[in-house]
Parts: C-alpha cells; sequence; structure tokens
C-alpha cells in the first residue's frame, strides 16, 4: 500500500469532463477524496485500484460479488455459454435450468422472470400486484431502496414529479400499527407491501424485524388481499439460501432477486408464487438484454456452488466473526463500534464519536487497504479467507492508532455512552 491515489484523481478529472458527475450514482455517491476510485484487477475477495494499491474489499461490488471475483466455475459456465451463444433471435435451454435451480432453491416461490437490474424485478413486482388486485396504491418503507424508477425516488427527487408517487405510502419500519392505520384509510386501495427482509437503509444503524413482525404483516395482508414483496436484490443468499422469509418465518408472495445472483454478471429475477404466475404473464415485460444466456449460465453455477459450499452460513460465519474481533480492538482503543444488520451484511458506527470522525476512522482503514464504507452496509462473500480477517484485524488496530484514542476525539462520549 502507498496510500497514492494519483492515478484514479487523475481519471477522475478526465471522468468529469465527459461523464455526468464524473462517476455516478452510488459508486459516484461513495467517491472519498483520499480513496480509491477506479480498479485495475481483482480477484478472490481483493481488487487493485489504477494506483496498484491491493484491497480486502468488503463492499463486494455493493453485493453482486458473493463467490470471489473470477470464481472459476461461474467464469467458465459464463465464457462456455458465451461460445455457444449469448444474445441470439431465441431464448436459450439455459434460461429454463436457470429457472428451475432458483426454483427448487427458493422454496416459497414457483416461477421466475428474468432481467438485468435489481429495478426491473422490483417495477415489475409493482405491476404483477396492481394488475393481480387490481389496486393502485404501494406501501414502502420510509427510505426503503428498491431502485431508480420514478416511483420508487424520494418524493421531489430530480425529474420526478408528484404523480410518480401519488400512488406510494411510506410506513416506518418494524411498524405494524403504521400498516394497520394505512389499511384503514385506503380500504380495499392497497395492492402490495413491498419491503427488504430487514431495514437496511444508508445513514443509519440497520434494524433486524422485531420479534414477530413478519408474521404480523403476513396476518394483516392475507386479510386485506395485499401482496406481500420482499426485495431481496440486496440480502439475496447472504441471508438464508431458501430465502430470507425462511428465516424470518413467513411465505411471501413475491421475492425480488439481483446483485448476488450472478456472482457480478448482470443478471435479476423477479420469483413468485402460483397464484400471481397468470398476472405476471398478463403484464408486459421485456428488455433487449433480458435473455443474455451467459449471465443466466453464470448465475446457475453461483446458485449450485453457493448450495453445495452452504455459502449463507459460510459468510454469516465470517461476519460474526468479523463482528466479534472488531468490537473488541475498538473497545481497547475506547472506542464503541456498533455492527449493525445481518451477519453477513455489516453496518459499521463508532457510536462515541461524531460521524465525521467515524468515517475518518474508516478512510483510515481504506487507505491500509480495507475497502469498506462508513455510511453503507458493506458485504461479504464466500471468498474472504482467514488470513483475510487476520490482515482485517491488524489494519482496524492501526487505523484506530493512527486516530488516538477515542478520548482525543472531538466531542467524544465516554465509551459506555
Ligand atoms: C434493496 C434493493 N432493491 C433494489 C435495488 C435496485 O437494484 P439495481 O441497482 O440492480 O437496479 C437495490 C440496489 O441497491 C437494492 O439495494
Amino acid at each position: 500500500m502507498t496510500n497514492d491515489v494519483s492515478n484514479s484523481n487523475a481519471l477522475y478529472e478526465r471522468a468529469k469532463a465527459l461523464i455526468p458527475g464524473g462517476i455516478y450514482g452510488h459508486y459516484g455517491y461513495y467517491v472519498r477524496e483520499t480513496g480509491p476510485k477506479f480498479f485495475s484487477k481483482s480477484d478472490g475477495s481483493h481488487f487493485w485500484d489504477v494506483d496498484d494499491n491491493e484491497y480486502i474489499d468488503y463492499m463486494c461490488a455493493y453485493g453482486p460479488m458473493i463467490l470471489g471475483y473470477n470464481h472459476p466455475r461461474v467464469d467458465e459456465a459464463a465464457l462456455a455459454q458465451l461460445k455457444a451463444g449469448n444474445t441470439v433471435s431465441l431464448a436459450s435451454p439455459v434460461m429454463v435450468d436457470l429457472a428451475e435451480t432458483l426454483i427448487d432453491m427458493v422454496t416459497a416461490v414457483d416461477w421466475a422472470l428474468f432481467s438485468k437490474n435489481g429495478g426491473d424485478g422490483t417495477a415489475l413486482a409493482a405491476l404483477v400486484a396492481r394488475a393481480a388486485t387490481g389496486r393502485k396504491k404501494l406501501v414502502k418503507i420510509t427510505n426503503g431502496y428498491h431502485g431508480v424508477a420514478a416511483w420508487m425516488q424520494a418524493e421531489g427527487s430530480p425529474g420526478t414529479t408528484l404523480s410518480d408517487s401519488a400512488e406510494v405510502i411510506e410506513i416506518p419500519w418494524n411498524d405494524i400499527t403504521a400498516l394497520q392505520k394505512v389499511i384503514d384509510q385506503y380500504p380495499n386501495d392497497i395492492a402490495g407491501f413491498i419491503s427488504s427482509p430487514y431495514d437496511h437503509t444508508v445513514f443509519s444503524d440497520n434494524t433486524l424485524p422485531a420479534e414477530g413482525y413478519w408474521q404480523e404483516i403476513e396476518t394483516l395482508c392475507r386479510k386485506n388481499g395485499i401482496v406481500i414483496i420482499v426485495d431481496e436484490v440486496r440480502t439475496g443468499f447472504r441471508i438464508h439460501l431458501n430465502g430470507a422469509n425462511v428465516e424470518y418465518g413467513f411465505t411471501p408472495d413475491l421475492i425480488c432477486f439481483g446483485k448476488a445472483i450472478g456472482n457480478g454478471y448482470p443478471l435479476a429475477a423477479l420469483t413468485g408464487s402460483d397464484a400471481l404466475k397468470q398476472a405476471a404473464q398478463d403484464v408486459y415485460f421485456t428488455g433487449t438484454q433480458f435473455f443474455n444466456a451467459a449471465p443466466m449460465a453464470a448465475a446457475r453455477a453461483t446458485l449450485l456452488e453457493l448450495q453445495e459450499i452452504d455459502g449463507a452460513n459460510q459468510m454469516i460465519d465470517y461476519g460474526n466473526r468479523l463482528k466479534q474481533g472488531m468490537v473488541d480492538i475498538a473497545s481497547s482503543h475506547g472506542y464503541n463500534l456498533n455492527i449493525s444488520g445481518v451477519p453477513a451484511m455489516p453496518y459499521f458506527r463508532l457510536t462515541n464519536v461524531r460521524r465525521r470522525t467515524h468515517a475518518a476512522w474508516i478512510d483510515e482503514c481504506v487507505k491500509r487497504g480495507s475497502y469498506m464504507l462508513a455510511n453503507h452496509n458493506n458485504f461479504i462473500s464466500t471468498a474472504h479467507s482467514d488470513a483475510d480477517l487476520k490482515r482485517t484485524f491488524e489494519i482496524v488496530d492501526e487505523a484506530f492508532t493512527a486516530m488516538g484514542p477515542a478520548s482525543a476525539q472531538p466531542e467524544s462520549t465516554t465509551a459506555s455512552a
């Protein structure tokens, strides 16, 4: 590690001249002045930036990388399919094989439709819920992210109109009473309830479902004819390989997958119950690239591999060990480190110092070769190794040493705060 990111910065300047924002969207949002901005190569759980600094990658490309970069089984499947044909005038048999593999694995669902991005699936889910119920409104969780379509963006976002979100109602996470109130206010007008399995909002501690929450949601939705849409685009295969709903003990009607399903090859899926199959068939849903066969072959290999190696539990185990070790190291420097969310998607926050100090500590970790984000959940993959864990602990310790003790930070509170 040289800490030098001058090649990244030079590229960023060139990009800004030609590409709005230079680096846009979520990648752009998390650009840090002192951090790397462009990669040169990746392998396993690591990537290298264009200045040749090597990082243990705890963002996993914001989720897609679940088995490690350049995973041989996945790449071989994709390359073989590429050679045989990728984007052709007919569908590929691998689409059927993939559907069978996915439906066998995700126990609550009976069919799958494939697309490219998670947002394709969540948008389709909304259409299916409306088509099936003949109702307009959708209930979502406050600040819950489901993609960039206008109806999913916050009211007043640039380029959207008030009518885009007119039929979307937001309620707080873990709040059954709020859902009951909305149902009372709009009886027979709510088509669907869309939510991630747990609250992984950015810029705040992530919150798991309260005991019995999903069961109560299920009861209320069933009673009132509301379609339950679980957005597993981010969580997919990192909580439970059979669906996060299995972990939390409920049965949804539609589940959206994306990100990790193809270990980085572009693919997303909307899956659903038999009861909604006809509605899914009635809705017009397509895209020029939706039938690319190589990403489907990659996804099938990814899912088979995850099952064979018990991937979710591997990531959960690593996440638990990472959490314990990091919390202890933080504590030895006087810092309270809160790690929230599920083990394979840890959200870090130093609770006894200012947010700025927390971000500075993450920057110190990044500079030393552990790529993490301060205000977004991070991700574990099955490629993260014991050597990565050991090195991460060293980096975390060195980063705290460089920061100095918590008591020396501006506005720090006591370690028990
Ligand atoms: C929970 C959730 N839903 C939907 C999406 C949208 O997926 P995509 O960016 O692939 O369209 C994301 C992306 O981050 C997500 O985290």
